[in-house]
């Protein structure tokens, strides 16, 4: 288990470094952080660690930021410190705990520009969705203060049999530990958020391994989370190569391990700790119906600027971004030209220009893959409508049809701006090839039917049925995770605090209700 898992994340380091040396080799200027290092947070303390991450910006490879990596005394400093505290913060009143998150939200808003402007350098997505992320984030810790304000368990009668006569059990749900949060580059700040806002609301302390190629915002993050009066221990976010995760994933005193990322990753570390609680939110290859019902021209227009737009934001880099398009086969002819008509319609260029749709993926590297796919799928006998031609890091929106059901494009998450379309013969048919998937995490069912709408949730496999939109639809309050390859457990605040406790059971004797 460990082993395997080390070797699994060397892998991706590997592809990490070579990656942020060739973007080095261009050797520009700084152009957000200053020139020192950026501090991380041992124990809610700025430190620096050792050795040199260059933090670039992947449209065109210059500078943006520089930090450091933990060492392997900071990182026992951050460990110990949260086990230290875990019984201090299992047991801080609700509104220390409310004022801390609110605070972070209220920062966050006063701060929304300037974090905007840092996901965009380090990330590389287009401004407007940079903004988007920041609000949402802002509403990800006021959320979260107000769960902690309501999260009290329940009153169970025992009554029910009469030999419980005068008993009563009061449910409380207590932190499982301190929690270890892994967090991807695609949402540098609100899947931290994710991990960081609901781990403070019920009192565990978090250690938080931001991802290599993002790690700015979760420092900026940790610089507003040091204002708050959480106790010494709550919280570090520790830049670590991806290769040394494993040994915080093996670290008994973290008994939560929250990782969001790749599949193959995200599996190694159940199989490596199956006695701590793994939640995982991983990849998929999100799919959008539209139904026989779905029929007038404005609501194939509107479904065909929707799901253009979802497959291609933050250029195809989430995991509910639309990949697969099952069209009812009334309406494909219709469909389809609006289709191409909105994704030839978005504007490719640099990130930080705000009328800019889509900007380039995280690397060159990435970039090329998707162009690998592509091609694959085109020399099996794909047509390519739009699209297709790769300019360094930026990979233009691409719709294919007549696609082989083996294709990579189909069958894996693209990651990227890849639009799969074709037509299906019914809506039964359209969901069975929904279900056709390793994953399931969010599907999109443009219907103006309620009996079509039970009738997906009742068949899909997946985590979420968003209808009459796309799939990339999540209110960060709401049940957000998959089934089969797409993860176990939920994120949004109430289901991850339910994730990151257990309930435990007081019994009273001698009390009538
Ligand atoms: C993800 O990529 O899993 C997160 C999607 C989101 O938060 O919108």
């Amino acid at each position: 288990g460990y082993r395997n898992l080390t070797a699994i994340l060397a892998t991706e380091f590997a592809a990490d470094k070579a990656l942020s040396n060739c973007f080095r080799a261009g050797g520009r200027r700084l152009r957000c952080r200053g020139v020192e290092p950026t501090e991380f947070f041992v124990a809610g303390r700025p430190a620096h660690g050792e050795g040199e991450l260059t933090v670039t910006h992947p449209y065109d490879g210059r500078t943006v930021g520089r930090t450091t990596f933990a060492t392997a005394d900071q990182v026992e400093a951050a460990v110990a410190a949260a086990a230290g505290v875990a019984a201090e913060a299992a047991a801080l009143p609700a509104h220390v705990r409310a004022a801390a998150l609110d605070h972070v939200s209220r920062r966050l808003g006063e701060r929304a520009e300037e974090v905007a402007q840092l996901i965009t350098a380090e990330n590389g997505k287009p401004i407007k969705w940079a903004r988007a992320e920041v609000g949402r984030a802002v509403s990800t810790f006021r959320w979260a203060a107000e769960e902690a304000r309501r999260f009290s368990g329940e009153l169970q009668r025992l009554d029910t049999d009469p030999a419980a006569t005068g008993r009563i059990a009061l449910v409380r749900r207590v932190p499982r530990g301190p929690v270890l949060g892994i967090a991807p580059f695609n949402f540098p700040l609100n899947l931290v958020a994710h991990k960081v806002a609901p781990a403070i609301a019920v009192g565990a302390p978090i250690v938080v391994k931001p991802a290599p190629a993002t790690p700015l915002s979760a420092l900026l993050l940790g610089e507003i989370l040091a204002e708050t009066e959480l106790p010494e221990g709550m919280f570090s976010v520790l830049p670590l190569p991806n290769e040394r995760a494993a040994e915080l994933v093996a670290d008994p005193r973290l008994p939560v391990v929250s990782f969001t990322g790749s599949g193959p990753v995200g599996a190694a570390i159940r199989r490596s700790v199956p006695e701590k609680h793994v939640t995982l939110e991983l990849g998929g290859n999100a799919a959008a119906v539209i139904c026989e019902d779905w029929i007038s021209d404005e609501d194939l227009t509107f479904a065909a600027h929707r799901i253009a737009t979802f497959a291609n934001y933050q250029a195809g880099q989430s995991c509910i971004a639309v990949q697969r398009v099952y069209v009812h086969e009334w309406v494909y002819d219709g469909f389809l030209p609006r289709l191409i008509a909105s994704v030839e319609a978005l504007r490719t260029g640099d990130p930080f220009d705000s009328h800019v749709d889509v900007g380039p993926l995280v690397s060159e590297e990435a970039a090329l893959r998707v162009e690998e796919w592509v091609d694959e799928a085109v020399t099996a006998g794909a047509n390519l409508h739009v699209g297709g031609r790769r300019e360094g890091a930026t990979y233009p929106p691409t719709v294919l049809s007549g696609v082989p059901k083996d294709a990579k494009v189909c069958t894996e998450e693209v990651f990227g701006p890849v639009l799969v379309v074709g037509p299906v013969e019914s809506d039964d048919a359209a969901f069975a090839e929904v279900n056709d998937s390793a994953y399931g995490l969010q599907a999109g069912v443009f219907t103006h039917s309620l009996q079509t709408a039970f009738s997906a949730a009742r068949t899909l496999e997946v985590g979420g049925i968003i209808v009459g939109d796309v799939p990339s639809y999540r209110a960060d309050q709401m049940p957000y995770g998959g089934v089969k390859g797409s993860g176990v457990g939920r994120e949004g605040l109430r289901s991850a605090m339910e994730d990151y406790t257990e309930p435990r059971v007081l019994v009273l004797t001698g009390v009538t209700l």
